[in-house]
């Protein structure tokens, strides 16, 4: 039996006769961008996570930039960042002219080291941006008590967290904003591009709602009146009536197209219903593949505070490339992430960091030996069997 990676097919199938419809009903309102459905998926987010505000965008990538702007971070600024991550997370610190620095993580847990983070910080820092990795929260109370006396803000990369819990809050609701992506393999997916920022903070919602859409409207208006205190009025605001606003088509800061579209808002929506019901079967495969695999493979451990969402299941081995080939052999996927940890990426070992070609051993260690093992939630019983065994042979026959 041959065992995918990862199998969309499936979760497809699982949602067709309840999403189809829906889709039909967003062509047939021609409302592609925004609407109904973008509101009311934000408002379940809200509920979700047990946060004041989410707000749907065009993906995660974009949900960090809208974040770090919103924060008020501008071309110079430092932001404190992990090196073990997907690229995105210091793209885009550095894609508004920041410059990310990178802190080394724990073996254990693959989150940023947060006794090292206090060292990074110098008089440019300004913001910590902790990266719950593979679906694991990073130790929130250390990097808010440390963001708090520095006076930074925190913005969460949950990219691959929706539904992780840390000390039994939802991240995206730990730091000053959370930003999600909706990338068709994440624990929530789209059928497209998404991304989403939440906040508890109202302020900041006026912003990130601004920059959403070109710093237009209502919306930018505040925006620019929170940023940088200069209030603008409308003369025409006797005309304002609920569909008629007279801001539409003023513009009041740089901002981006980042939107969520309509089409997208449905088929998340209805995902999310069932996301519970993913990240338990998705803890059912860790917790078969702890008990089962052999113990000379090393395994990530979490404490009580963590409430892991098992986005991947990655272990270390030091024979990554012979066990990565030996599972295609037998007909098992596996993947490695991160194989080049981010202060190693062409783009940063000679501009565009702090700390090109730092010495970040554990993140590099880490990258040299992680194995991502299938984890989805419609993997059957029998394929993680097959996982189990096929690993468990390929150290039978090293011993
Ligand atoms: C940790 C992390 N940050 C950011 C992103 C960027 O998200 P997106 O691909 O939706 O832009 C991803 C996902 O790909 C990610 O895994």
């Amino acid at each position: 039996m041959s065992v995918p990676f990862l199998d969309l097919k499936r979760q497809f199938a699982s949602i067709k006769d309840e999403a189809m419809p829906e889709i039909e009903k967003v062509f047939e309102s021609c409302a592609y961008i925004g609407g109904s459905y973008v509101k009311n998926f934000e408002g379940e987010v809200e509920q979700y996570l047990n946060v004041s505000h989410a707000i749907g965008c065009s993906s995660g990538t974009a949900a960090l930039i809208l974040a770090l702007r919103a924060c008020g971070v501008k071309p110079g600024d430092e932001v404190i960042t992990t090196p073990f991550t997907f690229f995105a997370t210091a793209e885009s610190i550095a894609s508004i002219g920041a410059i990310p620095v990178f802190v080394d993580v724990k073996a254990d847990d693959y989150t940023i080291d947060e006794t090292l983070i206090e060292a990074a910080i110098t008089d440019k820092t300004k913001a910590i941006m902790p990266v719950h990795i593979f679906g694991a929260c990073c130790e929130m109370d250390t990097i808010n008590a440390i963001a708090k006396k520095h006076g930074l803000r925190v913005i969460e990369d949950c990219a691959q967290a929706i539904g992780a819990e840390y000390k039994g809050k939802k991240a995206g609701t730990l730091g000053d904003v959370g930003c999600f992506s909706f990338y068709p393999t994440k624990n929530l997916g789209g059928c497209g591009d998404g991304g989403m920022v939440t906040t508890n903070d109202d302020d900041l919602a006026v912003i990130l709602n601004s920059f959403r859409e070109h710093g237009a409207g209502k919306n930018g208006a505040n925006a620019l009146e929170l940023l940088e205190g200069q209030k603008v009025e409308i003369k025409t605001k006797e005309q304002a009536t609920e569909l008629y606003d007279p801001y539409k088509y003023f513009n009041f800061l740089i901002g981006y197209n980042s939107r969520l579209d309509a089409v997208q808002a449905a088929v998340l929506s209805i995902k999310l219903r069932h996301l519970d019901e993913y990240n338990k079967a998705r803890a059912h495969v860790a917790e078969r593949y702890f008990a089962g695999l052999d113990k000379r493979l090393i395994r990530p451990s979490y404490n009580t505070d963590q409430k892991c969402c098992w986005h991947q299941f990655v272990v270390r081995s030091q024979h990554k490339e012979e066990l990565c080939a030996f599972l295609s052999e037998n007909g098992v996927g596996s993947g490695s992430f991160y194989p080049v940890p981010l202060h190693q990426q062409k783009a940063f070992t000679e501009k565009n960091c702090k700390n090109p070609n730092a010495s970040l051993p554990v993140a590099e260690q880490i990258s040299a030996e992680s194995v991502c093992l299938p984890i989805f939630p419609e993997i059957t019983e029998a394929q993680v069997d097959e996982v189990i065994a096929a690993v468990n042979r390929f150290y039978g026959e090293k011993a």
